[in-house]
This record gives C-alpha cells, structure tokens and sequence, in this order.
C-alpha cells in the first residue's frame, strides 16, 4: 500500500514521512502518490485485458488537474476528457496528443468549439439538437470536420449521490433517448460533422455493477438499431464513475466494469473508450492539515478539532457529506485509545466540517493529520473563501518528493481587482 505507518518516521506515503512535507511545505498542502496513479491506471488496464477487451483511457482530468498528474497519466497512455477550453489547453500543455483527447460537457461556448476544432481534438461529445447544428456551423467556418459522438441520457439510476447521477430521463445530461436516433440521422446528413459513435456517462462513485450494465446494454440496443437503419457506429465511450471505497464500502472491483462492459458490447464490434477519473485519482491523494485549536465541549459531547484546511480546500465534505478517512501522522498518537471527536475547519459556515463524532485519538494543538483519498475532486475544487489562499502542493514518488505548486501568494488573492476611479476622489 502507498500509505504505512512507520514507529519512527510516522505516516509515510509512497515512503515519504508525510512530517517532512507538513514540516517543509506547512499546512495545508496536497500530496499526490505518482506510483498510486501508475498503479492504478496499470490495474484498471490489466482488468480490462482480462476480459479480451481493447479499451482507450481518456483521464476525465475535472478530477485532478495539475500538471504533473496529467504528465503521469500521459506516460501511462493515457488520453485525456476535457470539458472546458482551460481543460484542454492544460491537456495539450502537458503534450497529450489532439486526438487522444474528448471533448465533453453540457455548454461548450462557440470559442471553444474553435479551440478544439483547430486544435484537432479527436471526438466531441455533443449534448443536444442545438450543438450539432452549431458545431457543424463552427466547423464550416474553419474548413474543419469535426468527429462527434452523441453523449445520450439512457435515464438509469445510478444508485449514488443525488448531486453526482447524470443519467436520469430529468437530468441536464445527455440527449434524451427518444431523439438521439434522428439526431445521429441528421449529424449523418450535416456536412463537416461526421458521427463516430455514442457516448454515456451516469454519474460518480458508483458502487455497483448493475446500472453501468443496465446503461451499456440500452447503448447497444441504439447501435443495433442505428446500424440497422444504414448508419455508421464506430465508438462507444463508456464514461466514468466507478466507485471507490471510502470508507466500508463494497465498491466494485474493475473486472466488474470490465465485465458490464464485456458482456453489453464485447461483441458489438464497436472501438470502446472509458473516462475515469476518481478511481485513478482519488486514493493517489492526500490533504495535510494541522489541528489549530482544540476546542472543549460539554462530557458526552465531542471536542471540535478545528484544523486549519477548511470547505474552501476540500469541498466534498460540506457538499456531499462525503466520508474521508483522517489518520495523525505522528507514530506515538498511533497508539492511543480513540474517543469521537468532530472535525472542523475554521470557514464561517456551519457546514465546514470534515468528520462527525469520528474515533480519533485524542488530538492536540498542533497535531497534523492526512485527510485521505482526496486526489480526486479535492484541490480542483479548491477556492478562496474567506480570503484563504490555495494549498501548496507536493508530489512524492520512491521516497523523494518535490513540490508542484506554492502556496498561493497572499496578494495574488486580490491580483486583478481595481477600485472605482470616482472612490479614489471620494477618499482624496
Ligand atoms: N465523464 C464525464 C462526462 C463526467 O461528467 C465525469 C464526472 C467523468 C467522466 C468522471 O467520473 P468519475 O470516474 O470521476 O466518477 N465533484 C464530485 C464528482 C463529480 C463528477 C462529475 N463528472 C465529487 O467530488 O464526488
């Protein structure tokens, strides 16, 4: 495992004592595992092989993108799935190649249609009657062609978060079933569009099999039924969302989307893309934070440990009451009993907490602790509430580390603002 404790150095990650970096960098910072991710692209591949399918990997990058993760999912063959110009320009900074990467998202603006169009971006999802006639428009303009998929809502229940299920027949995602076969019908006929194939993606963290197999199988019923009326179906991108285990729970391993997948459109004769993101990401990652005050509750009621990363670092917590698992590094509190105590950051707001009457061992004024599993969705979902700086950040690998980000400048915080000409005169 990336993550041990050692009775001298403490908490270690990819054998780096996580103390040094809390110590040399302060708190709070990131780590991200490079050996974590490479682990994990290598492990979702071999499952796939397993089940004698050729699948591309489009590193849906919305869940961890710094430079230096891309550059290791890139070294790893990996493409990557963009859903905003900034998204592809940091792809493409990193060399990801045009044609590896994927294009989604519900509101791409026309500007960045012609961004990924002049880049040569090999697929473009498209969400809706309006943006295919719009990117083909775009297109026509450049002397470009674009390669579209349809991204369809095959409206599954994802079984997961209310706030991450994107297939629903009621959710903003996708093109509604119903249409999807006269818009494939149109894109055909459109000139300087040409549709590759489908795509479907119904959500995050998903902790089952059966949805990923109930949605699969709907999209090979369109792909019989397209081909059947004379149409050309390439490409199924499969989407993201597998689950991982956070806490206690079962998540699927990947033979099992590897079997949904097998078992829907193994023998469709289809070129078949997946886009992950939290399940390379996530378990690669870490927060470091250190416990700033303890303050002392009532008996019975637990202490608040208040640290000094917050909602505004990581966000999953107060938006999703998303469990973390959070471990002290320092090898002594290792050893001592655990008593509930809630941990919060120092955010005005009441949902800035981070764990609920959690068994910890009983922490002190400055303690620092990991807060686990946050590769994913952690420091991309990072902002300046309260005038809280960005979180330096660090990669380790082997026993060495670097840093990969500074800690935000304090007057980086207000960089870009002016105040009014006419306030001036009222103060002069
Ligand atoms: N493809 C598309 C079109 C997506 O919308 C997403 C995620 C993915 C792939 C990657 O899904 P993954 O493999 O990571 O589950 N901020 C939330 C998660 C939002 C996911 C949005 N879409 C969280 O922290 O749980």
């Amino acid at each position: 495992p990336s993550l041990r404790m050692d009775v001298h150095s403490g908490l270690l990650f990819e054998d780096v004592p996580l103390q040094i970096l809390a110590r040399d960098l302060g708190t709070p910072c990131w780590v991200t595992g490079a050996g974590t991710l490479r682990r994990r692209v290598r492990n979702l591949r071999s499952a796939f092989e397993a089940a004698g399918l050729d699948v591309g990997f489009h590193y849906a990058m919305k869940a961890n993108d710094h430079l230096a993760t891309l550059s290791v999912l890139r070294a790893e063959g990996c493409g990557a799935d963009v859903v905003s110009g900034g998204e592809l320009h940091r792809a493409l900074t990193v060399g990801i190649r045009p044609d590896r990467i994927v294009f989604s998202g519900v509101g791409k603006t026309d500007a960045e249609l012609k961004f990924a169009l002049v880049q040569g971006v090999g697929q473009i999802n498209v969400e809706s009657a309006e943006e295919l006639v719009r990117l083909s428009a775009l297109a026509g303009t450049l002397g470009a062609t674009a390669r579209v998929a349809l991204r369809v809502n095959p409206d599954v229940e994802a079984g997961t978060h209310d706030k991450i299920s994107t297939g629903r027949a009621g959710d903003k995602f996708g093109i509604a079933w119903h249409e999807a076969p006269a818009l494939y019908r149109q894109a055909s006929d459109l000139p300087n569009v040409i549709p590759v194939g489908l795509a479907v993606h119904i959500g995050s963290q998903i902790l089952s099999p059966a949805p990923f197999r109930a949605a699969y199988g709907r999209v090979a019923d369109m792909v019989r039924a397209l081909r059947a009326d004379g149409l050309h179906v390439d490409i199924v991108d499969c989407g993201g969302g597998l689950g991982i285990r956070y806490r206690d729970e079962l998540a699927p391993p990947p033979s099992a989307l590897a079997g949904a997948i097998q078992e829907t459109l193994g023998d469709l004769d289809v070129a078949l893309a997946i886009e992950p993101g939290r399940w390379i990401a996530a378990p690669a990652g870490v927060l470091l934070a250190s416990v700033i005050d303890v303050k002392k509750q009532p008996d019975d009621v637990p202490d608040f440990i208040v640290l000094d990363a917050a909602m505004n670092d990581l966000a999953r917590p107060a938006l999703y009451d998303s469990w973390h698992g959070i471990v002290p590094l320092s090898p002594e509190r290792a050893q001592e009993d655990l008593i509930p105590q809630t941990v919060v950051g120092p955010v005005c707001e009441s949902s800035d907490i981070m764990a609920t009457a959690r068994p910890l061992p009983p922490l002190q004024r400055g303690d620092v602790v990991a807060i686990l599993d946050t590769g994913a969705y952690g420091a991309v979902m990072s902002s300046t509430y309260n005038a809280r700086p960005l979180a330096a950040q660090a990669m380790v690998e082997h026993g060495q580390w670097q840093t990969i980000k500074a800690r935000q400048p304090i007057e980086a915080l207000w960089a870009g603002e002016t105040i009014p000409e006419w306030l001036d005169r009222e103060t002069a």
